[in-house]
């Protein structure tokens, strides 16, 4: 999709206060940065930071639900389950060529996912034991995802920017498929309505931890924000989400496990808001540290697809070597 002509290119910029001041100065007009602008290093490491974590994410995050594909409950869910699954290995696939443009390999950002120098989002660190958890992930993991990855549409890097309109149109069927399924579970017998609350009450604070630490711990917000990457806060796209999904909770009759929520009229400058209660940020940084259910799991499977498909990539060379020389 994008030029990979800049991988392991010198990219550096002789970084005078004279060349950060145009540089910002561009990004103030809303212009789109491209791959061969020049760039302060910092802004490059950011983007091939952020970029390589959520491309990891939506690898990673395949695993939890693909491991409900052979025992979905219908052929309608059957094919909305495998066709949401394989929308997320395409996201991976278009942020990994998105990263490549600022001169990162693929095969560096995977090693480094592999040995737990990269992150991945902690949410994929829970696991998936009812059928109610692939409603919950749709509707909450996916309806989180939208609500960080929406400004990243604006965001100033071009190929980042483009990349997730697409993104954001499937993760928006996501989100419905997930809703509608756990709209399905809270109209059936009783016992599938409990498996619909538990599944909330499992995966509703994991949700709200996806956005990131508070503002006041958050290391990158400021400078990614003035670099206009992020366009809102950690914070304040929490407090969106939450805003957004209590009321789709009570429609379809689910409690939020959260005794502390409640509305208030002055959150939002004025035009109201819930206010919720504490989350357990000691859990947050244990999963993100590599300690949640899951962690060692997810990489198992990450290192094992990786190894297994070590002979397809070598044949493409080979292959793409052979072309080559044919034409030459
Ligand atoms: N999981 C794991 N690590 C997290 C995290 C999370 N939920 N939230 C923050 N962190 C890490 C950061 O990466 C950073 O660590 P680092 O310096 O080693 O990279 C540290 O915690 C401090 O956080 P900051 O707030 O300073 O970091 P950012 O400014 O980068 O903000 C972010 C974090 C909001 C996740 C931001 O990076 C972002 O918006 N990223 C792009 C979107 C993304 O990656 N989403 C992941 C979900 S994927 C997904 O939604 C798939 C879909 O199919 C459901």
């Amino acid at each position: 999709m994008y030029s990979q002509g800049l991988i392991g290119a010198d990219t550096a910029t002789k970084e005078t206060a004279e060349f950060l001041a145009e540089f910002q100065a561009r990004i103030d007009a809303e212009e789109k940065i491209e791959p061969n602008d020049p760039m302060p290093q910092a802004y490059r490491n950011t983007l091939i930071r952020m970029i390589g974590q959520h491309a990891h994410s939506e690898i990673v995050g395949m695993l939890p639900e693909g491991n409900w594909i052979t025992r979905a409950p219908s052929l309608r869910r059957k094919v909305a389950l495998l066709a949401k699954v394989q929308d997320e290995g395409g996201h991976g696939l278009y942020l990994y060529s998105a990263a490549e443009t600022l001169g990162v390999s693929r095969e560096q950002m995977t090693e480094e996912l592999l040995s737990g120098k990269a992150k991945y989002s902690s949410i994929f660190n829970y696991p998936t034991p009812t059928w109610a958890d692939i409603g919950a992930i749709g509707w909450l993991v996916d309806g989180a995802a939208i609500m960080n990855q929406v400004p990243l549409c604006r965001c100033s890097y071009g190929p980042y920017a483009r990349a997730m309109i697409r993104v954001c149109k499937e993760e928006s069927f996501h989100q419905r498929q997930g809703y509608e399924l756990m709209k399905s579970l809270t109209e059936g017998n009783e016992d599938q309505k409990a498996m619909a609350q538990d599944a909330l009450n499992r995966w509703w604070w994991p949700s709200l931890m996806m956005f990131g630490p508070p503002d006041s711990d958050s290391q990158h917000s400021d400078q990614s924000m003035k670099w206009k990457i992020k366009r809102f806060s950690n914070d304040e796209l929490r407090q969106k989400f939450v805003d957004a999904t209590v009321p789709q909770a009570e429609l379809i009759g689910l409690t939020m496990p959260d005794p502390d929520l409640k509305w208030n009229n002055s959150l939002n400058n004025g035009a109201g808001g819930y206010d919720f209660g504490e989350i357990d940020w000691d859990e947050f940084w244990r999963v993100v540290k590599g300690h949640g259910m899951m962690n060692k799991d997810r990489i198992r499977a990450r290192k094992k697809a990786w190894e297994d498909g070590a002979w397809v990539r070598e044949a493409s060379l080979a292959y793409a070597a052979k072309q080559k020389a044919n034409a030459a």
